[in-house]
């Protein structure tokens, strides 16, 4: 039986969400860069960061506490890796919903050695008990533990390594204001500019052997939401599309026709961006309309839609925030090619 071969490519599954699914893991560290040279763009993080780092070396003390805060796919693991090879100390990873008890949590800070860096990922999800250890943990590097139960309970406290904790958010918002404070250096990571997407995928289609015109370079840039992790995944995908069709290399053709199939349009929207602001447009008459009414309306989470969807829609200038909703600008109107009607939205 004779099968198109095109139908071995995957167009269904998603490729522009800038979460890390279970086959990104492999890509992320496949591609991940491994120093400060390899690492584009982010110039002011990088550039400070370096200082942060020269100096701690100098002093031969550990670095400072650090937060990284910035939209998923940005490079904020990447970066915490880096810090940790610059200084060349051991980094330990660990994440926010992973740490469930006191005593587990207890357990990581003692096995950790003078200098070692702790990541916390996604670290505004750290439950209330464990974020309270952690206050003495960051400030003093003790540990407050308590023996036994009821009355004849005690504390005692023990002495932690010097270690640096780097923790990463994606929402900075929801972090606890004294465990904000206990960081000595915060940074914001931003979405790229095109050039620096560009770069970041000549340098991964170099890691992947995948022969690629500028052309085909500037189109997957373009519709990969100003991410690293969606550009690389792009690029994956315009490779297994071309290999399937037996082109040489990728050009804006190949590239165009690969991302027409995986229903990604020229800004890097897919299918369910576009849902989510015609749903806003159609019904709700281009908002102003709440979080919690979109998301029941288009039959999303709440937290799929912050945290996927909106900060590249916020980016890009396609949806609004507003003291009374969500509102569509006129951007959008127009990207959907629908005519805008209601004026001044905005005021
Ligand atoms: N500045 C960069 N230069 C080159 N590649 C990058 C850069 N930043 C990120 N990447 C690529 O993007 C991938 C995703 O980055 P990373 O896992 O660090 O993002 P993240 O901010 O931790 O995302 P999340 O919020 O989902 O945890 C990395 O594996 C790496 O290949
Ligand atoms: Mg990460």
């Amino acid at each position: 039986m004779l099968v198109d071969s095109s139908e071995q490519f995957n167009a269904s599954e998603c490729s522009v969400r800038p979460k890390a699914s279970g086959e990104d893991l492999n890509l992320d560290n496949t591609l991940r860069p491994q120093n400060f040279g390899e690492y584009i763009g982010q110039e002011k993080v990088k550039k400070n960061l370096d200082i942060l780092i020269q100096a701690a070396k100098k002093r031969r003390e550990p670095i400072e506490h650090i937060l990284l805060y910035g939209p998923a796919g940005l490079g904020k693991t990447t970066l915490a890796n880096i810090i940790a090879k610059e200084m060349g100390v051991n980094i330990k990873t660990t994440s926010g919903p992973a740490i469930e008890r006191v005593g587990d949590f207890g357990s990581i800070l003692t096995n950790l050695q003078d200098g070692d860096i702790l990541f916390i990922d996604e670290i505004h999800r750290l439950n209330k008990s464990i974020e309270e250890i952690l206050y003495p943990a960051m400030e003093d590097f003790k540990l407050d533990i308590i023996i036994g139960k009821g009355p004849s309970a005690r504390t005692i406290q023990l002495d932690l390594p010097k270690f640096t904790l780097i923790g990463a958010t994606t929402k900075l918002g929801s972090l606890s204001n004294p465990l904000r404070n206990r960081f000595g250096a915060t940074y914001r990571l931003e979405f790229y500019d095109n050039k620096d997407i560009r770069d970041i995928i000549k340098r991964s289609s170099k890691i992947l052997d995948v022969e690629i015109h500028d052309s085909g370079l500037e189109k997957i840039a373009s519709c990969s939401r100003q991410t690293p992790r969606v550009a690389n995944r792009l690029l994956k995908r315009v490779r297994d599309f071309s290999q399937i069709k037996n082109r040489k290399f990728v050009d804006s053709a190949v590239a165009e026709e690969a991302l027409a199939m995986l229903d990604i349009d020229q800004v890097g929207l897919e299918p369910s961006d576009r849902h989510i602001l015609k749903t806003i447009i159609e019904k709700f008459d281009g908002g102003p309309v709440g979080l919690g009414t979109i998301a029941a309306a288009t039959s999303e989470e709440i937290k799929t839609i912050e945290d996927v969807y909106e900060p590249y829609l916020l980016q890009i200038g396609f949806l609004a925030r507003t003291p009374r909703g969500r509102i569509v600008t006129e951007n959008a109107y127009n990207h959907l090619g629908i005519k805008y009607t209601s004026d001044n939205k905005l005021l």
